[in-house]
C-alpha cells in the first residue's frame, strides 16, 4: 500500500546549533515542507537579531533541501510591545518555559504571577503571536502536567483571543481540557503516542526514550491516541524531536529528550495503519496546523510505502534516533 502526505508539517522541533544543527536540520527538512523550531538555544533566542542568524544558520544547514523553518522567541515578561511588533512577521509562536523545567530553560518564567505576564500576553493577543507552553509544574514528576492544568485555564480565560498551545501533551487531563476553552490547542509527539513510563523505565533503563514531559500510564497514551487517530482539530503532529549527542544520553544525569525527527513520518504511518485510521494522517500532521497557525505550507508531497524501513543504529555517529535498530514498516518512498 502506498499513501502521499501533501506538506507534512512538525509543529514542535529542536535543531540546535552548530554540528548538531548541520546533523539534524537536513533529516527533518528531508521528509517536512517546514516545521516549528523551538528556542532554547544557549543562550535563547530573544532578540529580533537572534531570530534573523538563528533562521540564516538552520536556512544553511538543511542545504538544498525544500524547508520552511517556523521560528520562534523564548518567553519573557520583559519585552516590550515595540520590540513585539517590530518581531511578530518574523516569528510563528513565543514558547514560554517555566524557568528550569527542562533542557535550556533556566531563563523561563518563574511563579506564573499574573500581573507580571499580563502586559506580554496582552500584546501577543492583540498581535495575535500564538503562545506555545511546556506545561509542567515543580512537582512530583508524574504530576507535573496534570497540576499545571489550571495554569492553562486561568491563561485561557484572561486571555480568550490568545491562541494557547498546550505543547507535547502526555495526559488525559490535558486531553480533557482541550475541549473546554476555545483558545487551547496541543501538539502531540510520535514517541507520546507509542510509550509509557513502563517502555522508559519499567525493566532495563532506556536512556533513549527518557524526555520531559515523562511519559505517564497506559490511560494517558489511549486519551493522546483517541484524539491524535481521529485527527481531533485541535491537535497537531509536533515531534519534540530532542537530540542530544549519545554521550549526554548514555550517562548518569542523562539528558532528556527522544530524537525522532528522520523516522516520524513513517513511523506515525505504522501507527495509524495499525489503528486503522490512515485516513486521518493528513489532518495531523498537516492540515490542522495549517488552520491552528494560518499558514500555508510550501508544496511538498512525501508518498510513504508500507515496506520493512530499518531504522539506522545512530546518526554521524553522534545521535541515537527512536527505534534504533529496529524494523518499522512503513518507509519513505519518495519526496517531491
Ligand atoms: O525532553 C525534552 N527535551 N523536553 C523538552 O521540553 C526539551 C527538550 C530538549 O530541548 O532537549
Ligand atoms: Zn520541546
Amino acid at each position: 500500500m502506498v499513501i502521499s502526505i501533501d506538506s507534512p508539517l512538525d509543529m514542535h522541533l529542536h535543531l540546535r546549533d552548530g554540528r548538531m544543527l548541520d546533523i539534524v536540520a537536513p533529516l527533518s527538512a528531508e521528509t517536512f515542507a517546514g516545521g516549528m523550531v523551538m528556542p532554547n538555544l544557549v543562550p535563547p533566542v530573544t532578540s529580533r537579531e537572534d531570530v534573523r542568524s538563528y533562521r540564516k544558520r538552520i536556512l544553511k544547514a538543511q542545504g538544498d533541501e525544500r524547508f520552511v523553518p517556523y521560528m520562534t522567541l523564548f518567553f519573557r515578561s520583559d519585552y516590550t510591545p515595540e520590540f513585539l511588533h517590530s518581531v511578530k512577521d518574523e516569528i510563528l509562536a513565543i514558547k514560554l518555559y517555566p524557568a528550569g523545567i527542562t533542557t535550556n530553560s533556566e531563563g523561563g518564567v518563574k511563579g506564573f504571577d499574573i500581573e507580571e505576564l499580563s502586559p506580554v500576553l496582552g500584546v501577543m493577543s492583540d498581535l495575535k503571536i500564538p503562545l506555545c507552553v511546556h506545561g509542567e509544574t515543580g512537582g512530583f514528576v508524574m504530576d507535573r502536567e496534570a497540576e499545571f492544568i489550571p495554569i492553562y485555564e486561568m491563561l485561557a480565560k484572561n486571555f480568550p483571543d490568545l491562541t494557547i498551545v498546550m505543547e507535547h501533551i502526555t495526559t488525559k487531563e490535558a486531553v480533557a481540557a482541550l475541549d473546554r476553552y476555545d483558545n487551547l490547542y496541543a501538539t502531540i509527539t510520535l514517541h507520546h503516542l507509542y510509550i509509557t513510563l513502563d517502555e522508559v523505565a519499567g525493566g532495563l533503563l532506556q536512556p533513549h526514550l527518557f524526555c520531559k514531559p515523562i511519559a505517564k500510564r497506559p490511560e494517558d497514551r489511549d486519551a493522546l491516541s483517541n484524539v491524535a487517530l481521529n485527527a481531533h482539530p485541535k491537535v497537531m503532529f509536533g515531534s519534540d524531536s530532542a537530540p542530544h549527542p549519545r554521550e549526554k544520553k548514555e550517562a548518569p544525569g542523562c539528558a532528556a529528550g527522544v530524537f525522532t525527527a528522520p523516522i516520524a513520518l513513517p513511523a506515525l504511518a505504522q501507527l495509524f495503519e495499525r489503528n486503522g485510521a490512515l485516513d486521518n494522517l493528513q489532518a495531523f500532521v498537516s492540515d490542522n496546523a495549517r488552520r491552528i497557525y494560518g499558514i500555508e505550507p510550501i508544496e511538498k508531497e512525501v508518498v510513504l510505502e508500507n515496506s520493512p524501513y530499518l531504522v539506522p543504529e545512530i546518526y554521524e555517529g553522534t545521535v541515537v534516533p527512536m527505534f534504533a535498530g529496529q524494523t518499522i514498516s512503513w518507509r519513505v518512498l519518495s519526496v517531491g
